[in-house]
C-alpha cells in the first residue's frame, strides 16, 4: 500500500525515521534494563560485597588478565581442565598460571578433611613401607594388608590373609622395586589413566575407596607412623599455605610393635602432641580441631554410644574436639532421621554438641538420603558437609542462607565420586550466583592424587566461579574458612590477624607481578 501511494515517499521517509528513533530508544531501554539486571545479579554474587584497596585492585587486574587468557585459550583448544576428569586434568592444572597464584595464596583453613586422606600416599610408600618390621599379606579379594610386628603376625581373624611376608625381605628378592612401589601407590589411591572404564559406576568407586582404607589402615594405625602421618599431613597443608585444619576422625585404636593397643584418649592426646610439635617449628600455624565421626552404617544403639562418647571427649578436650559427624557413603547408609533418637541426646540432656553433618552428597533427588539436608538443619548443624543436593531444596537453601550455615564444598571429591563430571555444572556455581555461604575443602586429597587445598580452589575459581569470579571471590572463600571454623571468637580474631599479614604479602606479590 505504501509503495502504491503517490504521496508515499514522504510517508515512507517518516516511517523509516520513526523506526530509527524507536530503535535508538529501545536500544537505550535495552541497555539500561540490561545493566540494571546485571548490577542486581552482581550485587547478589558470592564475594560481591568484598571491598578491595588500591593494591588489591592492582593485584586483581593481574590475576584476571591471567585468568581471562587461560579461559580464552581453553575456548579455542577445547581443553579446559575444570571440564575434564581431575585425573586427566591434573598435569594441565599444574601448568596453569592461575594455579600457581592460588598455590601462593594464604588459604586460611581446610574445614572438611578426613584423617587418613590428608598426607600424600607417595610419602606412605616411600617412607612408611620402608620402615623395619613391616609385614604384608594379600586377602583372597586381592586387598593388601599391612602390620608392623616383631615377628610374623597371626592371620587376621575376620579377613583371611595369605602368609605374612616381611616387606624388607620381599623387596630384596625383587628385581624391580620401582614397579613394586608403583603398584603400592596404585593400591593406595584412586588415580588411574582411565577413570571412566575402571570405575563404571558408583559401586566400583566406593569399593576401591574402602579397599584403600583397609590397605593403609595397618600402616597409619601403627603408633609411631600415626604421629608421623599427622605431622606429614600438617606439613603438606602448611606448604600449600593452609594454616588451620578441622579433621573428621573416628579415633581408631592405634597399636604398638609389641601389640599394645591405645584407646581414643591416647589418640586425641597424640594429635595434640603432634600439633604442639609442629607449632614449635611453624609458629604461625594455628593448629587443628577434631570432629569425632562414626559410620552411618552402624546400629542406632552404637551411634547413640558414639554421641555420648563425643560429649565426653568434648568435656575432656574442649579445645580440640569440635563436634560430631556421621561419615561413609550416604546412598547406602542410614539417614540422619533414622538416628534421630541418638542425635537428640545432647539437646534432651541440655548439653552442647555441635554437628557437622555430611548431608546431601547425592544425585538421587527425592530419596531418603536426599532428605538428610532437611534433618541436618533441624538438628542445627553448624556447617554442612558437601550439601551437593541443596539447590533442589529451596526452603532449606533459604534457611541455610538466612541462618548463615555454610556448605563445605569439595569439588574434586564430588567429581571423582561421580556426582558431577564438568565443574561448570557443579551446583555450587548456582549457589555462588546466589551468594550462598560456603567454604572450599578437599575431603581426601591424598586418595584423589591431589595435595592440600590448591587443586580444589583452582576448580572452584576457574570452573565453578565462571569467568567473572575474581580476587573478591577468593578472598571471601578464604575469610569464610576462618569465619566458619569452630574456634572461639578470640582465636578467630588472632587467626584473621595472622592471615591478614600473609594476605598483604601475597597481594604485594600479585600486584607487582607482570601479566
Ligand atoms: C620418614 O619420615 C620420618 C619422619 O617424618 C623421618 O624422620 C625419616 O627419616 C623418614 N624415613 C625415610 C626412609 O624417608
Ligand atoms: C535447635 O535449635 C533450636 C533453636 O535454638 C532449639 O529449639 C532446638 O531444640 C535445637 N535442636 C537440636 C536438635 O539441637
Ligand atoms: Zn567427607
Amino acid at each position: 500500500m505504501l509503495m502504491g501511494d503517490s504521496s508515499g515517499w514522504p510517508a515512507l521517509f517518516a516511517l523509516v525515521w520513526a523506526v530509527e528513533i524507536s530503535f535508538v530508544r529501545s536500544n537505550i531501554f535495552m541497555d539500561e534494563a540490561r545493566s540494571r539486571l546485571l548490577v542486581k545479579e552482581k550485587r547478589i554474587r558470592f564475594g560481591s560485597e568484598v571491598l578491595m584497596n588500591g593494591q588489591e585492585k592492582k593485584a586483581n587486574r593481574n590475576l584476571m588478565a591471567i585468568k581471562k587468557r587461560e579461559i580464552m585459550e581453553a575456548m579455542e583448544t577445547h581443553k579446559f581442565p575444570p571440564s575434564m576428569h581431575f585425573f586427566k586434568a591434573k598435569h594441565l592444572i599444574e601448568d596453569s598460571r592461575v594455579f600457581h597464584v592460588i598455590k601462593k595464596m594464604p588459604k586460611g583453613a581446610a574445614l572438611h578433611l578426613h584423617e587418613f586422606g590428608m598426607a600424600s600416599m607417595e610419602w606412605l610408600v616411600k617412607n612408611v613401607t620402608y620402615r623395619p618390621h613391616c609385614y604384608f599379606c594379600i586377602t583372597p579379594e586381592g586387598i593388601l594388608q599391612f602390620r608392623f610386628a616383631q615377628s610374623a603376625p597371626q592371620n587376621l581373624k575376620a579377613r583371611e590373609c595369605s602368609n605374612w611376608v616381611l616387606l624388607e625381605d620381599h623387596r630384596k628378592k625383587l628385581k624391580d622395586t620401582v614397579e613394586f612401589d608403583k603398584s603400592l601407590l596404585r593400591a593406595f589411591t584412586m588415580v588411574t589413566k582411565n577413570p571412566e572404564k575402571i570405575y563404571p559406576n558408583e559401586d566400583a568407586l566406593r569399593t576401591k575407596f574402602q579397599n584403600i582404607f583397609l590397605s593403609i589402615s595397618g600402616l597409619v594405625r601403627h603408633a609411631p607412623v600415626f604421629k608421623d602421618y599427622i605431622f606429614q599431613g600438617l606439613k603438606e597443608f602448611h606448604a600449600d599455605n593452609v594454616f588451620f585444619l578441622e579433621i573428621r576422625t573416628m579415633l581408631w585404636p592405634v597399636y604398638e610393635l609389641n601389640g599394645e593397643i591405645h584407646d581414643q584418649l591416647w589418640v586425641v592426646r597424640a594429635y595434640q602432641e603432634v600439633a604442639d610439635k609442629f607449632k614449635r617449628t611453624h609458629p604461625e600455624f594455628m593448629g587443628f580441631r577434631l570432629i569425632f565421626s562414626d559410620y552411618r552404617t552402624k546400629s542406632l544403639a552404637l551411634i547413640a554410644h558414639s554421641v555420648r562418647t563425643a560429649i565426653k571427649l568434648r568435656e575432656v578436650f574442649p579445645d580440640i574436639i569440635a563436634g560430631f559427624d556421621l561419615v561413609g557413603r550416604e546412598d547406602t547408609g542410614y539417614s540422619l532421621y533414622y538416628y534421630k533418637e541418638a542425635l537428640m541426646i545432647p539437646v534432651t540432656h541440655g548439653v552442647q554438641l555441635p554437628y557437622f553433618f555430611h548431608a546431601g552428597e547425592t544425585d538421587w533427588y527425592g530419596t531418603s538420603i536426599d532428605r538428610n539436608l532437611i534433618d541436618a538443619v533441624i538438628l542445627n548443624a553448624t556447617r554442612i558437609g558437601h550439601g551437593f543436593a541443596l539447590t533442589k531444596h529451596p526452603v532449606v537453601k533459604a534457611y541455610t542462607q538466612n541462618k548463615d550455615i555454610p556448605l563445605e564444598v569439595c569439588p574434586i571429591s564430588n567429581q571423582v565420586m561421580k556426582l558431577v563430571s564438568d565443574m561448570r555444572n557443579h551446583p555450587a556455581a548456582a549457589l555462588m550466583a546466589y551468594g550462598h555461604p560456603m567454604v572450599i575443602s578437599s575431603d581426601d586429597p591424598a586418595v584423589f592424587g591431589a595435595k592440600g587445598l590448591s587443586y580444589d580452589f583452582y576448580e572452584a575459581f576457574m570452573g565453578i566461579g565462571g569467568k567473572r569470579a575474581d580476587l573478591r571471590t577468593l578472598k571471601k572463600l578464604v575469610t569464610n574458612s576462618i569465619k566458619y571454623s569452630s574456634v572461639s571468637k578470640t582465636q578467630k580474631d588472632l587467626f584473621m590477624k595472622v592471615w591478614k599479614l600473609k594476605w598483604n604479602q601475597f597481594i604485594d606479590y600479585l600486584a607487582r607481578r607482570p601479566r
